[in-house]
């Protein structure tokens, strides 16, 4: 049995432009780092976080690593077991890429891997939506998913929680670019609307059963004519500079399709390959840089691991 872990868990990019709530995808870069000590002395501490700013709360009920851990502990029935655990943040806080759930989720993994594997990744899933609903007031899972399962997920149902593992062209790339401008996963809820016009829903339903069958078929067209949403997006988009601009920019060089990633300044473009990847990331930079805004830019092909051990 170990004594001490450390784990890598990825970045995610969840709704996947129609499905809110109900569609991510994990990426190889970045993610967050954690590592866990066993200590003796029973309770969850946790001891550092670095690359936050200070932003996190160190208080373990409040931080979603410490207290999703310490849900885990109390659910496989070992209070008794004592940890300490430093977070080390290596992606951006509030950029939609799932930066809570890569936390919660290297936490979760960095425990069940001291436990012996106790729990399969899929069975940690209700414990890192526990860290969400402390993150951002919403026990979503569509960044948890794919971030403890690795691939393409779809959450066919919340009550009770029923996660696909969907196929994906093995070709198929992201591009992604934050804009360092802030926008929390909570405050992006708040402005959705809560009811909806039945014939957006009809157009919404289409376009996920589209891109569902697009993923299985692997047919690029299917999967771009299907990353429309007529829910979410034309709300948020507000916050992102430029969205409208960097997605023609993007469609213009070859994206299959563009979008919002997750609740947030990131935006994203799926590819068939890492070259066009590469150019869209760097145009879309630039198209920011004109408007003065500092961005970061992340080019990677679907994650198939999820959460690794890394020493
Ligand atoms: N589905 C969530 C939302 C993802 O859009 O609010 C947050 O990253």
């Amino acid at each position: 049995m170990r004594n001490s872990v450390k784990v890598f868990a990825p970045a995610t990019v969840a709704n996947v432009v129609c499905g809110f709530d109900v569609l991510g995808f994990a990426v190889n870069a970045p993610g967050d780092e954690v590592i866990m000590r066993m200590t003796g002395k029973p309770g969850v501490q946790l001891i550092k976080i670095t690359g936050d700013e200070g932003r996190l709360p160190l208080d373990p009920d409040k931080n979603t690593v410490s207290a999703s851990v310490q849900h885990y502990l109390e659910h496989i029935g070992r209070t008794d077991v004592g940890v300490e655990i430093e977070l080390h943040k290596k992606m951006p806080i509030g950029s939609g890429l799932g930066s809570s759930s890569a936390s919660t989720v290297a936490g979760l993994f960095a425990i069940n891997t001291l436990m012996d594997n106790l729990l399969s990744n899929k069975e940690l899933i209700p414990f890192a939506m526990k860290g969400e609903e402390l993150a951002c007031g919403y026990g979503h899972a569509d960044n948890v998913a794919p971030a403890l399962m690795g691939g393409f997920v779809l959450i066919r149902s919340y009550e009770p929680l029923d996660v696909i593992s969907l196929p994906f062209p093995e070709d198929m790339y992201a591009a992604i670019v934050y804009p360092e401008v802030d926008v929390p996963t909570k405050d992006a809820r708040q402005m959705i609307r809560s009811k909806i016009l039945l014939k957006n829903a009809v157009t919404q339903w289409g376009n996920v059963a589209g891109l569902v069958s697009g993923l299985f078929m692997k047919d690029y067209d299917l999967i771009g004519r299907s990353m429309v949403d007529v829910l979410v997006e034309p709300t948020r988009s507000i916050l992102i500079p430029d969205f409208y601009k960097m997605r023609a920019l993007a469609l213009d060089q070859g994206a299959v399709g563009f979008g919002i990633s997750g609740s947030g300044p990131s935006v994203f473009a799926l590819t068939k390959n890492e070259e066009t990847a590469r150019v869209i990331t760097l145009s879309l930079q630039n198209q920011l840089k004109g408007l003065n805004i500092n961005s970061l830019g992340f080019v990677s092909p679907v994650n198939k691991m999820g959460p690794v051990v890394l020493d």
